[in-house]
């Protein structure tokens, strides 16, 4: 292997040059208290944190910057942290998906604009995770992913609480009447314990996990608990690995190749992950130049079997799953489905890092002779009502909605179901399929996790607590039921879900792949004619080339500017 001398360094552009430029950058170094003997000749490592008093969920990396910038400096690099944009999943509205883009694109330049050499991307909740990989995918520097780490388990009365789908489950204990208002507030005392990520296998701990499977974490990096001690000593490690990284001139798109992004969805299905990884994965193999569609998709999630037993879809926690071997675990189980000659970060194949990895609990990771489903538990569904893709989370519904044909109870917007969802008049019954329009990538906008809609009031006080409910918006990893989503196109630019009415059958079959209308073709196309699109949202700013620029939710979401390898030159320094 050759190895980067220091005048081949990005960074010598800035610093090592005997130049007036060079002369204000050194001395400007020098202004931040670094000598010459700090940086002279050393890889720039940039930290891109995604830190902020707007996500919980990063709290803790401040002091990850800090375990990072240990590594970077042992290894004889120079660390330079760059604050980034954040996603606070819970406090952004309407939706972190509006802002996954900006992420990405803030990373991208920031390491286009600065004198990177290699970047360490601290990210964790849920849109951070692809965003900042986008970005350094299309900067192409040498790139480790530091995740947050799952929190701890949460707890109430002696009871495991797991974020969101807990929730969601007591509040519609609570809607029934079965759960009072000290108990709710116990709930919420306990349900997020600690920094760090949702500890279901909602996005965050799918996302994390794929990342890990495609090579980019040092291996089973993803699995460390957040207020594990394993955590901080991941983080430095990552630092000084970095700065290898960098004379080895190991960069993503060596890395995620189409095979590598296979890997990283059997990974997910084998883990019942969430639905969003669909989304983001087709957009950030866009960047790597890397072939994943909706159908490739499908047929991986139908070979790989279902073996992590974790919330929302089985018991777990991800804490559980650290004890019981961790994604490395799930992987070694997994072996013959994977590509294990796919390069990782550490230089080593997958298949070498994944060599030895011990499962300690069968309960938490089944075994391949006995998983909990045969098959993933994603399923991507067509007819003529999803024309180019819709998914359900299959693993996640009760058995009995997965072939189901009803009468569609239609809202045709949020506000409108949340006006009338719990009228005792509506005319819904348990074999009615809830339909919510204008809820997709431009019509929300930014696709809000609206899609596991609210179960009736009427019918949570019979005991309902799944039915068929179908949108173009997407759900939290988290919840679960019987929900069709990413339905594309979109209502709001004419998919055919804008055209459907009270009254309508549905029929949904999810072994046969097929979400289908049952009107004609006549009568869709009359409804076509007399419809009438809604203007776009924002006249001006960030919204505005958001709704210029977005793809269809089976594309990713992405900007269509932003796909692809198309190279951009290095800044000019005069
Ligand atoms: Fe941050 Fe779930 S809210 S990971």
């Amino acid at each position: 292997m050759t190895r980067k001398t220091a005048a081949d360094l990005r960074s010598h552009r800035w610093f090592g040059k005997d130049d007036f430029r060079s002369f204000g950058h050194r001395s400007r170094a020098k202004q931040a208290g670094f000598s010459a003997e700090d940086i002279a000749g050393k890889p720039v490592i940039a930290i891109l944190n995604t830190w902020s008093d707007a996500n919980p969920c990063h709290m803790h990396f401040k002091m990850r910057a800090e375990d990072v910038k240990r590594g970077i400096w042992q290894a004889g690099g120079f660390p330079m942290e760059i604050p980034v944009l954040t996603l606070g999943e819970t406090f952004m509205k309407p939706s972190t998906m509006l802002y996954r883009n900006l992420l990405a694109m803030d990373a991208e330049e920031a390491l286009r604009a600065y004198p990177a050499d290699g970047v360490v991307l601290l990210g964790g909740c849920d849109k951070t995770v692809p965003a900042l990989v986008m970005g350094a995918t299309s900067a192409n520097l040498p790139t480790i992913f530091v995740p947050a780490g799952p929190m701890l388990r949460g707890n109430w009365r002696g009871q495991i609480l797991g974020s969101g789908t807990d929730a969601w489950k007591y509040w519609d204990e609570k809607r029934a009447g079965l759960l009072d208002d000290c108990a709710w507030r116990e709930i919420e005392d306990g349900i997020a314990r600690s920094f760090g990520t949702c500890m279901t296998m909602g996005t965050a701990s799918t996302m994390a996990a794929t990342v890990d499977a495609l090579g980019l974490t040092l291996p089973g990096a993803s699995s460390i608990p957040a207020a594990d001690s394993s955590h901080p000593r991941m983080a430095s490690a990552a630092g000084r690995r970095i700065v290898d990284m960098v004379w080895e001139d190991l960069k993503p798109r060596d890395i995620l190749t189409t095979e590598a992004f296979e890997n990283a969805v059997t990974a997910a299905m084998a883990l019942g992950g969430s639905t969003n990884a669909i989304i983001h994965l087709v957009a950030m193999a866009g960047r790597a130049g890397a072939v994943l569609d909706l159908d490739r998709f499908d047929a991986l999630s139908r070979r790989t079997p279902f073996l992590a037993n974790i919330r929302p879809s089985g018991k777990f926690l991800m804490e559980d799953l650290y004890y019981a071997g961790g994604l490395r675990g799930v992987l070694d189980r997994l072996r013959d489905l994977l590509h294990t000659d796919c390069l990782t970060i550490s230089g080593r194949t997958l298949g070498e890092e994944i060599e030895g990895a011990l499962v300690s609990n069968d309960a938490v990771i089944a075994p391949r002779a006995q998983p909990i489903g045969p098959e993933g538990g994603v399923a991507v569904l067509r007819g003529n009502l999803a024309p180019d893709g819709a998914v359900i989370k299959h693993t996640a519904a009760e058995r009995r909605l997965l072939q189901h044909a009803g009468p569609a109870v239609v809202f045709k917007n949020y506000n409108d179901l949340a006006a009338r969802i719990d009228e005792p008049s509506l005319p819904v019954t348990a074999e009615s399929v809830l339909v919510l329009q204008d809820a997709g990538p431009l019509g929300g906008p930014g696709m809000p996790e609206w899609g596991m809609l609210p179960i009736p009031k009427k019918l949570l006080q019979q005991g309902v607590r799944d039915m068929v409910r179908l949108s173009d918006a997407r759900m939290s990893g988290t919840s679960y039921g019987a929900c069709v989503l990413h339905i594309a196109p979109e209502s709001f630019v004419g998919g055919p879900l804008a055209f459907v009415r009270d009254g309508d059958i549905i029929e949904l079959d999810v072994p046969a792949r097929r979400l289908s209308l049952r009107v004609t073709d006549e009568e869709m196309a009359r409804r076509r004619g007399s419809w009438t699109p809604r203007e776009v949202a924002y006249p001006r700013g960030y919204g505005h080339l958001y709704a210029r620029h977005v793809t269809q939710a089976d594309k990713g979401c992405d900007f269509d500017f932003l796909e692809g390898t198309a190279p951009i030159g290095e800044p000019e320094i005069h």
